[in-house]
């Protein structure tokens, strides 16, 4: 494992627009359902493959596919590139820094629910898919607790955050190829980097590791804080399910906590992200991953005190953000709907 580098390219100029969904390959995938729906107030649905599911948050056909594996394991990251001259451009990218692209994906885009599809692997073989089209459901986001919505659109979903082993070569798969900007990094308590494709502050985040890559945590986004509280409510009754208590983000100024959803993977549940102007934005390298709370229970210990010393010191720096309200702010009672 390398520390994290900051590379010579930092700007976001390539043509993926959003992450659009994410793939995990589940042991049970029936687990998920009631993790998915009563837990984080998801709309849990069939998937299209034997034993499978799709998890929605917004008004789109999906954005989680749960698949049956032998293990879990990261299964697939799907970014939106807009249009066929975003596919164009991501397969000239790819194939000048010798990539192989699989296209012609038919019987694969229907699978997505998309207009277009293209797959490539990232520098540590995992499965990326560029799409376009991404297809509305039917019928309206049904969540499956009175939750008032996720924050997605145009920003996306999310983000996912991988567990990198060569962390130079995965940077600059991600930067480099991709064109993703580097939004900021930290060499300590463990080694990161933040890159964003659009205004939400990253969308993809890389963690070094000694163990073997994959995906460290998924973050989804409630609009409205007392759904993030709700949900963490719901968490204290299993408090086993809590892989990082709750917390603020010095870097994107999310107040989330973290799950442990089945198969062990670990779920984000965040409020009021920031949002950054990708055309001027200055990378910077953060003094702590974060302002208080997120006690890190996936941590080494000797790692977890480090990240604690850091987290007081911001304490001690009496260090505060902004909070950045997205459409929380109508207080809506009876609730609507
Ligand atoms: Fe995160």
């Amino acid at each position: 494992m390398t520390g994290a580098v900051l590379g010579s390219t930092t700007a976001c100029q390539g043509p993926i627009r959003a992450l659009g969904y994410v793939g995990l390959r589940s042991v049970e995938p029936a687990a998920w359902v009631p993790f998915a729906a009563e837990v984080m107030g998801m709309q849990a649905l069939p998937g299209w493959l034997p034993d499978s599911l799709r998890l929605r948050i917004d008004e789109r056909a999906f954005r989680y596919l749960i698949v049956k594996g032998e293990r879990p394991a990261l299964d697939v990251l799907g970014f939106d590139v807009g249009d066929e001259a975003g596919m164009a451009h991501i397969a000239r990218r790819l194939e000048a820094a010798g990539k192989a692209v699989e296209r012609s994906m038919g019987e694969q885009a229907a699978l997505r629910s998309v207009d277009g599809l293209m797959a490539t692997t990232d520098a540590e073989g995992n499965r990326v898919e560029f799409f376009h089209g991404l297809a509305d459901a039917a019928d309206a986001f049904s969540p499956g607790r009175p939750i008032g919505g996720f924050r997605s659109g145009a920003l996306g979903p999310g983000h996912a955050v991988l567990l990198v082993h060569d962390f130079a070569a995965q940077s600059r798969f991600y930067r480099e190829v991709l064109g993703c900007g580097v939004s900021d990094f930290h060499a300590e308590p463990f080694p990161a980097e933040f890159l964003h494709v659009n205004a939400r502050h990253h969308t993809v985040g890389l963690i070094g590791t000694d163990a073997a890559p994959g995906v460290h945590h998924l973050m989804c986004e409630y609009e409205h804080l007392d759904d993030l509280g709700r949900a963490y409510d719901i968490a204290l009754r299993n408090p086993d399910s809590i892989g990082v208590s709750l917390g603020r983000h010095l870097n994107d100024h999310v107040t989330s906590f973290y799950l442990r959803a089945p198969d062990g993977f670990l779920i984000e549940l965040g409020w009021a992200g920031r949002l950054i102007d990708p055309a001027s934005w200055v990378p910077e390298e953060l003094a702590s991953p974060s302002l208080w709370g997120h006690v890190r229970h996936w941590l080494p210990a000797e790692r977890r005190a480090r990240a604690e010393a850091m987290t007081r010191a911001m304490g001690d720096a009496g260090v505060r953000a902004p909070v950045h309200v997205t459409r929380s702010g109508a207080f809506e009672w009876p609730p609507a709907g």
